[in-house]
Parts: C-alpha cells; structure tokens; sequence
C-alpha cells in the first residue's frame, strides 16, 4: 500500500534494524560523515514527538527571536539533515539545483548552528559522539504519536490504508524511524550526560515557561522572567499555529489534494490517542510497551 515506498529498505545497526526511507539508505555514508561542531544545537527527536515546538524554542534561545531572521521558515534556520524525498516542485532535495537543498542550507548556516534529525543514536553522524554537541531529545507517549504520524502519512504520503493497519505497522516497528523504543530509550540512558537534554512533550504541555527555564540553564542563557514569559507565550500551540515560519502551512503546496487538506498544527494535546485507539489496540499498546520496558527504569506513561 502507500506505506511500501516506505519501507523499502531496511538498515541493519546491530541487532537492531532502523526503517528508513530508500532516500536516506542512498546517502547513508553522507550522513555517517557529517562535520559536527562543539557549537551546533541538536534537537533529535522520534517523529511526530514536538521537534517543531521544541525547535522553535532553542532557535529563539540561542538566536534573536525579535530579529527579521527568526521570520524565515523553520527548516532554513534550522535544517532537518536527513529531510526527504522531494521539494514541492517534484526535485529531490539532494538535488544541487534544489532550491530547498538541505545540504546547502546547512553549509551556508552560520555558527552557532541549529539542527534538527529523527535519526536514532545509532545512524546519527559518528562525529557526535565525539564532538558532544548540545542534544535537546524529546519524546512523547507512542500512541499519540502513533495518531499524529497517521494524520501526517494520509495527509503527506499518500498513505491509504486503514488507521487499524498503521497502528498494526506501528506496533510491529515497521514504522519510518522505528523502533520507537530504542530510539527512545537509548537516549533515555543517556540523559545524565552533559551535553544532553532530556525532554517529555508531556511536560512543555503542562509548564512550558518551566520547560523554557530549563532548555535556557541547559543552553546556558540568561533568561529574565520577562522572556520567559515572552517566549512561553510565543510557543503556545495557538501562536505556533498563527505563525507561517513554524506553522508549515507550505506542505499544502504540495501537489496532492490532500496535501492541500493537512493541518501540521493539529490539535497539540496529550491524550488524543483516547479519541482513536480501540480497547484492543491500547492493549497492544500496554504489551508491547511492557515489552521494551521491561527492566528498564523510563519511569513515563504509567497510566497503561
Ligand atoms: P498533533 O498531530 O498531535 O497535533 P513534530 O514537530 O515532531 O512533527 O510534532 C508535531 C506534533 O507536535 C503535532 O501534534 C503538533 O500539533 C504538535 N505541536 C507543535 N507545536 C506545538 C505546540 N506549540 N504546542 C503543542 N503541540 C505542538
């Protein structure tokens, strides 16, 4: 179904395998060898799990956010290294001539940069465990995600399938980016490391000006409460949504009708997974959750 394009191809890291784009397994050995610079910022993130929102935020911390820079798009002052497949006019965006090229827009970044990819531990470039940049990671409860990524694949990838099938999909790790728990939790052990942050969508929704103080201590600024505030209103899901940088309203440019229909602003809740899943997928849900957690101590979404 439209999923196939998918998963096409598979990559073999260890013991386990990452599903990845034919895109991306094309250009692996470009993106092994990135240069990474002490002063880059990372956000990494599964999809679907507030990379935008938290983008946003770093952007805005370690940049001017009242600057006419921080009115470009997101994905110009904060390239998405492995952004796939084709731009809107049908290029692929490896592509020199590409206007949306990412490699070009990384390379013409200019310090510090801000960078955004959904690779997991394993396929990010080598350099980072080296290097050690500032990683921002953020996750989010799986069956929210797994509900926000349908919208986006029916809507953005043609996906046409049933929603029961794509939690199917979901649930067997044969989703783009997945295994969504080892990327999860590979980060998660990582966490009392320096030069990453450690954060829950869970917790911007319910103290964002907390989240702001914290992302600000981990980036080292000083930030007064009058830009806590300041930013923590900029952030809210109803000004992200106002915002043509953030909003990515440009996905409707791409030419299918539904793309013309996808909101990427949708609805920013927890718990939306309570409108979707039935009694049978949120107990698959609970088991393969207790499947990788097991032994673990990922104290989050305990409320299985
Ligand atoms: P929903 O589809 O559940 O609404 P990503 O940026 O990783 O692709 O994540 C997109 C999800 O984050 C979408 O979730 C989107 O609405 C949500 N999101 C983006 N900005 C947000 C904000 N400021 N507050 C709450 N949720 C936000």
């Amino acid at each position: 179904q439209g999923l196939s394009i998918h998963i096409s191809s598979f990559l073999k890291v260890g013991p386990e395998r990452v599903i990845m784009s034919s895109f991306f397994t094309d250009l692996y050995s470009k993106y092994e060898n990135f240069p990474v610079y002490q002063d880059d910022t990372w956000v990494v993130t599964y999809p679907k799990s507030g990379t935008t929102w938290a983008q946003e935020l770093v952007w805005c911390l370690i940049k001017d956010p009242k600057s006419p820079e921080a009115k470009l798009e997101l994905k110009k002052r904060f390239p998405f290294l492995e952004d796939p497949g084709l731009d809107t006019t049908g290029m692929r965006k490896d592509d020199p001539m590409c206007p949306g090229n990412t490699w070009q827009i990384l390379h013409n970044l200019s310090a510090p940069r801000t960078i955004k990819s959904h690779l997991p531990k394993e396929l990010l470039p080598k350099q980072i465990w080296q290097v050690k940049p500032k990683i921002v990671y953020v996750c989010r409860d799986p069956r929210d995600v797994c509900v926000s990524f349908y919208y986006q694949f029916i809507k953005l990838h043609g996906y046409k399938d049933t929603f029961n099938h794509f939690v199917q999909l979901f649930l067997d790790d044969i989703m783009l980016y997945s295994p969504f728990w080892v990327h999860i939790l590979n980060f998660w052990k990582m966490r009392h490391e320096d030069h990453i942050l450690f954060l829950r969508y869970e917790d911007m929704t319910k103290d964002l000006a907390a989240v702001v103080r914290q992302v600000a201590a981990f980036l080292g600024r000083n930030v007064n409460e009058e830009q806590v505030s300041w930013l923590t209103h900029h952030c809210t899901f109803e000004e992200m949504s106002k915002n043509p940088a953030v909003n990515y309203d440009t996905f409707r440019m791409a030419p299918t009708q539904e793309a013309k229909e996808i909101k990427f602003m949708r609805k920013g809740k927890v718990g939306d997974w309570r409108n979707h899943l039935t009694e049978e997928q949120q107990k698959a849900f609970k088991q393969w959750t207790l499947k990788y957690l097991q032994g673990s101590d990922f104290p989050y979404y305990q409320d299985y």
